[in-house]
């Protein structure tokens, strides 16, 4: 595909132009769906058979948004979740601060911070979404100050900044926290620092890492995260002119520059989606193409899968996924950082156990409250019991269909899915968290066969 030129007239925040390519669909606003369709109505039983097209990752998109704040550039990116609730969020936040923000409906996300016109992210922006602390450090780095009210997101533990801050008070920077605000300050510029985080946190490497890019010297992270999504960011950084070494390791150097430019690049596919359409077919059976997606970054769960008896296979650019008729054998799992078990696939892991044969357990190491999914499915029939931050999981030989509710994007697939298999009908509630993370789930289920749909909460 040729891109589209960058030019002021396509990045206008408030112009809804097409350039042949794709239509501008969304400049801001988060709220994406119809507010009366807020459940989702999944009848069971269906094998699963056809495409699946994977979007790009919500959490590489967000913050390669974020990135953008870092030049005075337009900077653009491709293959980008552009309908997701959260990224509709992001738009929102950045276009207050002084981005023009064009979201288009072929996946490209154009962006321009040519001025920042404040450095406060209040609280009605934030506390929809966790990601919004990620614009501290590119402000904290371009302006020198920046004032973020303390983020809200997914009900999943506690899940304080603590390490962003202390990496940015390593480089110099002055911390208040003040009225729920974290104030930041550094009027001299943020200095190059040696920063060890004391366990792996994937938001604090990535908001970190961000801000170095513009301080003056040399930064090394220690113990840093390396998930693929934030591999993806550092490349993203360096096409807009970071220096960045050890991507992908657990030490990354950032040498700081004086200033970024802009750049075009591709936001790598969803490999949560991925995975939960894996356990998707484990779980209902049948056969399913997913397409513009990869197992590389994948092999702590297509392990498992494989153990219990699935087929996938990379086929160029699209991941083959079979199970055949009989049930999956039961397996144990503990989810650790990346290259380890994803938290994220936790939940529609073990909606897939519960009909496993025999019985697996699930250790969540990385956050503390993370089962909430478990009561709504020992609603539906399942058999769990939960001893600690352990879950073993008896499988059964069948769900029955329920109406249920999630407080947290992960576990309201984990629901969607055991509906899949249920008998009769479960009906998901409070499907906000779900708009949030799955790009047009409803259409990419029924496309496989699934028999799902949207209606009101009753
Ligand atoms: C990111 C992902 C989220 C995923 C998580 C772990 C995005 C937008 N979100 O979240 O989907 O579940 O990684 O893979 O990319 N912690 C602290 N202090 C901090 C930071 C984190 O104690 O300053 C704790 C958290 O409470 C949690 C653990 O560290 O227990 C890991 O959190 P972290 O890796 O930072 O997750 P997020 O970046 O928030």
């Amino acid at each position: 595909m040729n891109q589209p030129k960058i030019t002021e007239e396509i990045i206008s925040a408030n112009a809804k132009q097409t350039d042949g390519q794709g239509q501008v669909i969304e400049i801001i606003h988060s709220d994406v769906k119809p507010s009366h369709l807020n459940a989702l109505r999944v009848r069971g039983g269906n094998r699963l058979k056809g495409d699946i097209k994977i979007s790009g990752a919500k959490n590489a998109a967000l913050k390669h948004m974020c990135a953008a704040l870092l030049t005075d550039q337009p900077v653009q990116f491709t293959n980008m979740p552009v309908t997701l609730g959260d990224v509709r969020t992001m738009a929102e936040l950045l276009d207050y601060l002084g981005m023009t923000v064009a979201l288009r409906s072929d996946g490209v996300a154009m962006l321009h911070a040519k001025e920042i016109k404040t450095t406060i992210a209040p609280y009605d922006l934030v506390r929809k979404m966790r990601a919004s602390v990620l614009v501290l450090g590119p402000l904290l780095a371009r302006c020198g100050q920046a004032d973020i009210s303390m983020p809200g997101g997914c009900a999943i533990g506690t899940r304080p900044i603590d390490l962003h801050l202390m990496g940015f008070k390593a480089m110099g920077a002055e911390i208040e926290l003040d009225g729920g605000y974290v104030k930041a300050r550094a009027p001299k510029g943020l200095k190059g620092a040696h920063i060890t985080f004391p366990f792996v946190s994937v938001g604090a490497t990535e908001n970190v890492m961000m801000a170095a890019t513009l301080a003056e010297g040399i930064t090394v992270l220690s113990n840093a995260a390396r998930e693929p999504e934030i591999v993806d960011q550092g490349n993203a950084l360096i096409a807009m002119g970071a220096k960045i070494e050890g991507l992908g390791t657990s030490e990354i150097r950032i040498e700081g520059v004086s200033s970024l430019n802009g750049a075009t690049h591709a936001c790598i596919p969803d490999r949560i989606e991925t995975g939960t359409y894996m356990c998707a077919v484990g779980l209902a059976g049948g056969e399913v193409r997913l397409k513009n997606t990869r197992t590389d970054f994948l092999a702590s769960l297509i392990g498992p899968l494989i153990g219990a008896g699935m087929e996938i296979k990379q086929d160029g650019n699209d991941v083959f996924v079979h199970r055949n008729g009989s049930h999956l054998k039961g397996i144990d799992i503990m989810t650790e950082p990346y290259p380890g078990f994803a938290t994220d696939l936790q939940a529609q892991f073990m909606a897939m156990m519960t009909m496993c044969k025999g019985a697996g357990m699930i250790t969540e190491t990385v956050f503390e409250n993370r089962f909430m999914h478990v009561p709504e499915l020992c609603r539906m029939g399942a058999d769990i019991t939960v001893q600690g931050n352990s879950a073993i999981i008896r499988g059964v030989e069948k769900l029955k269909g329920a109406e249920v509710m999630a407080t947290d994007l992960r576990a309201s697939v984990a629901l969607v899915l055991a509906g899949l298999v249920a008998e009769g009908e479960t009906v998901v509630n409070r499907i906000y968290h779900l708009d949030r993370g799955y790009e047009n789930i409803v259409e990419k289920l029924t496309g496989v066969g699934a028999d799902i749909e949207r209606v009101s909460e009753r």
